[in-house]
């Protein structure tokens, strides 16, 4: 190696700063590191003893020491008894390149003109945008923002009555799991999720929903956007057909989007999504997402003829269903509607329920029912995803539906938010008048509320965003055809007080 002195004096060997963060020997090494990497201490560069460094520095010999062996074992220096310490020679290129460019961050460099996205990252981003979901497009960033402050909006969508959560309880049952949590508890879970949650699920799918399965079936995840990830990912190619409600889900249109899929528009009208024009449009597609029991954002129900027609169709298209029954529980009128998978013989239906919408949207936890063929692969994606759920709130929540707690909340939910609903359609009725028609009320945590023909339901929502309102316009959910004008109101998580005067500050803006 080509061997030369320092001869000009380098911020490196400056007085250390007392920084009450990083300590003196990590202070060293970053310097010494940054120094190397952008290029002004040259490879082969001889430093000062380590001794000289030490009085220079006004440090201890072996905290100097200590940097300097750190950075050899990296390879940013190479050190000879007797010889003294230099900066090594082959320090790779592509570290080097940066000051080449005039850049300081090291950063691997791109060849100028290529996308930094993949086209499956791109749709991704694309579609986390405009599902606008729980994500903020800026338009500066790259990727969205994520939005890291509650909503506290007046209907803010999502959201279930957190006031009436038994908080007490679900406390009380962390304490005891944190109590019982051992050394056992440590190792890795079952991607497939928590056996004892499984199976307490079995009876309560039996019925709350009617649902019909074996506890293997069931595959804890974090949310029905994983179920819809995994599915996407697991059952498309990219520009397979899917056909997705219109208008429908956001969360399940960005799944499929992000996936590569072909995205089939079907209409929903009084019996929910038509499967007719579907098998017209698309008879060969992959898979279906369908709200049957509460349609996604309008409100109707999936008629008995159209899910006969829907399995009927799958059967022999060997095409996916996927059930997403995020708030079927709550039905005010009569018992809750069965779930589709009750009808399913063929094996064809993905069942999702969240707990993350009946219980609290921090808790992360979701389940699918998939038929037994599916199982494997599901479990499998969620261990390349990200493992397996979370132990102990599984252990958690496994008490709160063993002990009876989840069926009574329910119980509580059921009424409360039937109140809320009656509450919400009277104001609407008398402080509104007739400006918004409100057509399927029966069942869940919102309502479609539609507007007259040719109001801009955008600038509307913009203009009540602003009043402190969280009603999203209705025309977001369309994709093809012309949308009607409508908000959409979650009335689960409002006080009766909050709907008044929500309602009133509707009022004086139509
Ligand atoms: C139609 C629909 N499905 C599912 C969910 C729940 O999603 P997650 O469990 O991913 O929070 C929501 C939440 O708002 C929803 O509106």
């Amino acid at each position: 190696m080509a061997k030369q002195s320092i001869g000009v004096s380098l911020p490196v060997f400056d007085r250390l700063d007392t920084d009450p963060v990083l300590s003196l020997y990590r202070q060293i090494y970053e310097r010494i590191r940054g120094t190397i990497l952008s290029g002004s201490l040259a490879p082969g560069t001889r430093l000062p003893s380590s001794r000289t460094l030490a009085v220079d520095l006004r440090v201890s010999r072996n905290t100097v020491e200590l940097a300097f062996t750190q950075l050899e074992a990296e390879g940013f220096l190479v050190r000879k008894v007797g010889a003294g310490t230099y900066v090594a020679s082959a320090i790779p290129e592509l570290e080097r390149a940066p000051r080449r460019l005039g850049i300081t961050a090291v950063r691997p460099a791109a060849p100028s003109g290529r996308e930094p996205l993949s086209l499956r990252g791109r749709h991704t981003v694309g579609a986390a945008g405009r599902a606008e979901v729980w994500v903020r497009a800026t338009s500066r960033a790259l990727a969205p923002r994520i939005v890291e402050v509650p909503n506290r909006r007046l209907f803010a969508r999502g959201l279930p009555n957190l006031d009436a959560f038994p908080l007490a309880t679900w406390r009380r049952l962390l304490a005891r799991h944190a109590r019982l949590w051992e050394r056992e508890s440590l190792f890795h879970g079952n991607a497939a999720g928590y056996r004892p949650l499984r199976e307490a699920l079995v009876g309560y799918l039996a019925t709350a929903r009617g649902v019909r399965c074996d506890w293997r079936q069931i595959i804890i995840l974090s949310g029905t956007q994983q179920v819809l990830d995994l599915a996407a990912r697991l059952l498309l190619d990219p520009g397979d057909a899917a056909w997705m409600e219109e208008p429908g889900y956001l969360g399940a249109w960005g799944a499929l989007q992000s996936a590569g899929a072909r995205i089939i528009s079907v209409p929903v009208d009084p019996d929910g999504m038509n499967v007719d024009t579907g098998i017209r449009l698309a008879p060969t597609a992959r898979l279906a997402y369908v709200t049957p029991s509460h349609q996604y954002p309008v409100g109707v129900t999936l008629s008995l003829g159209r899910r006969l027609a829907l399995l009927e169709w799958a059967a022999r298209a060997q095409a996916w269903v996927i059930e997403d029954d995020y708030d079927s529980e709550f039905r005010y009128t009569g018992r809750p509607l069965a779930a589709l998978q009750a009808l399913d013989v063929g094996g064809r239906v993905i069942y999702a329920g969240t707990f993350n919408k009946l219980l609290f949207p921090a808790l992360r936890l979701a389940y699918a029912v998939v038929p037994e063929r599916l199982v494997d692969g599901f479990a499998a994606a969620r261990t390349l995803v990200d493992g397996f759920a979370p132990s102990f709130m599984q252990a958690v929540l496994t008490e709160f539906i063993t002990a009876g707690h989840l069926s009574s909340h329910v119980r509580r939910m059921r009424a409360l938010y039937h109140e809320r609903r009656d509450l919400l359609l009277d104001v609407m009725a008398r402080r509104l008048g007739g400006r918004i028609e409100v057509k399927s009320a029966d069942t869940g945590m919102h309502v479609a509320g539609w507007l007259r023909p040719g109001s801009d339901d955008r600038e509307i929502s913009r203009r009540a965003f602003d009043k402190g309102l969280d009603l999203p316009p209705l025309s977001r959910y369309y994709h093809t055809r012309r949308p009607r004008p409508g908000l959409f109101f979650n009335y689960a998580g409002i006080s009766p007080g909050d709907i008044r005067r929500g309602i009133d500050t509707l009022a004086t803006l139509l």
